[in-house]
C-alpha cells in the first residue's frame, strides 16, 4: 500500500489529503476562500496568497488526522507547483519542501491540470472498492476549469496529447465573467446553473464559435454576445446603459432584475455546453476511444454530464462534484502515478505558474 500526502493551493482554495494506492481518499480538507473573493467578484490574487498562508498548516494538520495517519505512515508528499497563482502555488509548494526536508519523505510536483485528469481515477465516496474500475485507455479527456478548456488523448499513463484548447476564455471564466455582467455574482458556475434551471434555453439564440475542422473552442464572442443581448434587452425597457470594457455601468441589482436573467443563463449555458460536447463527440469518434472523461470545476455542471452521456457514442464518466472543483485527492491520485513512474522533485522544486501539461 501506497499512501501519499498531497497539497494544493494554486487558486483560492487551501487543501490537503491523504489517498492510497491513487484511487482511496482517507481524507480530504478543503479550506475555502470564495467568501473572501465574493467581495471582489473574482480571485484577488495577494489576498489569496495571504489566506493560504493562514490556512495551510491547520488544514495540513486536519488532513492527517481526518486520515489517522502519521508521516510514518506516508510514502510520499505530493504538491501542486504550477499552474496557478504564483504567490498562491508558493505557499503549498513551500510548506511540501519544508515537509520533505522534516520527514525525509520524497517530493513529487503535480501539474494542476494533470490533477484535475486524475480525480476521474478516485474511488467516489460510497462505491465499493471491490467493484470500482478506473478508467479505460484510449480515452478523450475535457478538461474545463476556470483556466482551461482542454481536449485531450490520452492513451496510456503520462501519454497526453493535446487535441484542442480554447483559444480565448476558458469556460469557467465565461460562466464567471457572464454571472458578473448578470449581476449574478461568483462563482458563475454553479449559480448561473441554478439560475437557468428556471429558464428556456431556447429563448435566445447564442453564437456556438464550433470553429470547424478544428478541436479549438472560444468563448470570448459567446460573452460579448450575452452583454450586446443584455444591452438591447435593458434598452427596450427603457434603461439606457453603457459598456465599460466588458461591464455594463448600470448593473444595478433593480436594472437587473427587470430582465429575464434565467432565459438568458439557461441559453448562455446551453451555447456553452453545446460547443463543448461537440468537439468531444468528435473526438471521441474519430480516436475511437474506449471512454470519455471529464475533469475541472465545470464538469460539475449538470447539463453538461447529462448532454455529453447523451451525445457520446462512448461511456462517459466524471468525478463526483467534490473532486472535480479544486482539492488535493485528485493531487494525491496524479501524485501517486507520478510516484510509480519513479518521479522525484529535488528541493529546488519552483512554483511554474504557467506550467503546461501538453
Ligand atoms: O477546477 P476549478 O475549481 O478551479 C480551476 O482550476 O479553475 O474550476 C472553477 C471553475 C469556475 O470558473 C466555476 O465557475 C466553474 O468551475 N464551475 C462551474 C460549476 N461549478 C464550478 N461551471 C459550471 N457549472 C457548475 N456547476
Ligand atoms: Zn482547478
Amino acid at each position: 500500500m501506497t499512501k501519499i500526502f498531497a497539497i494544493e493551493t494554486s487558486c483560492d482554495e487551501t487543501a490537503a489529503a491523504v489517498v492510497q494506492d491513487g484511487r482511496l481518499v482517507l481524507s480530504n480538507v478543503v479550506s475555502s476562500q470564495i467568501e473572501l473573493h465574493q467581495q471582489y467578484g473574482g480571485v484577488f490574487p495577494e489576498m489569496a496568497s495571504r489566506q493560504h498562508i493562514l490556512s495551510v498548516t491547520p488544514v495540513i494538520r486536519q488532513a492527517l488526522e481526518n486520515a489517522s495517519v502519521d508521516w510514518d505512515d506516508l510514502d510520499a508528499i505530493a504538491v501542486i507547483n504550477g499552474p496557478g497563482l504564483a504567490g498562491s502555488l508558493l505557499v503549498g509548494v513551500n510548506a511540501a519542501k519544508g515537509l520533505a526536508l522534516a520527514t525525509g519523505l520524497p517530493l513529487v510536483g503535480v501539474n494542476h491540470v494533470e490533477a484535475h485528469v486524475y480525480a476521474n481515477w478516485l474511488l467516489p465516496p460510497g462505491e465499493d472498492e471491490a467493484t470500482f474500475t478506473p478508467p479505460s485507455f484510449p480515452l478523450v479527456c475535457l478538461v474545463v476549469s476556470g483556466g482551461h478548456t482542454d481536449l485531450i488523448l490520452m492513451r496510456e499513463h503520462d501519454d497526453y496529447q493535446l487535441l484542442g484548447r480554447t483559444i480565448d476564455d476558458a469556460a469557467g471564466e465565461a460562466f464567471d465573467k457572464v454571472a458578473r455582467l448578470l449581476g449574478l455574482g461568483y462563482p458563475g458556475g454553479p449559480i448561473i446553473e441554478r439560475v437557468a434551471q428556471e429558464g428556456n434555453p431556447t429563448a435566445f439564440s447564442l453564437p456556438r464559435a464550433l470553429r470547424i475542422g478544428t478541436y479549438e473552442f472560444s468563448f470570448s464572442g459567446l460573452k460579448t454576445a450575452v452583454l450586446r443581448l443584455v444591452q438591447d434587452l435593458q434598452r427596450e425597457q427603457g434603461i439606457e446603459v453603457q459598456i465599460h470594457g466588458t461591464k455594463l455601468a448600470d448593473a444595478t441589482p433593480e436594472n437587473m432584475a427587470a430582465l429575464p436573467l434565467a432565459d438568458i443563463a439557461a441559453s448562455f449555458q446551453a451555447a456553452v455546453v453545446d460547443a463543448l460536447v461537440e468537439k468531444t463527440a468528435l473526438a471521441a469518434e474519430e480516436f475511437h476511444v474506449a471512454q470519455v472523461i471529464m475533469a475541472g470545476g465545470v464538469a460539475a455542471n449538470k447539463l453538461l454530464r447529462a448532454e455529453m452521456s447523451r451525445r457520446v457514442g462512448v461511456p462517459v464518466r466524471y468525478p463526483p462534484i467534490r473532486f472535480c472543483t479544486d482539492n488535493a485527492a485528485m493531487v494525491g491520485a496524479a501524485g501517486y502515478y507520478r510516484f510509480l513512474g519513479g518521479r522525484r522533485s529535488s528541493l529546488a522544486l519552483d512554483v511554474i505558474p504557467n506550467l503546461r501539461l501538453v
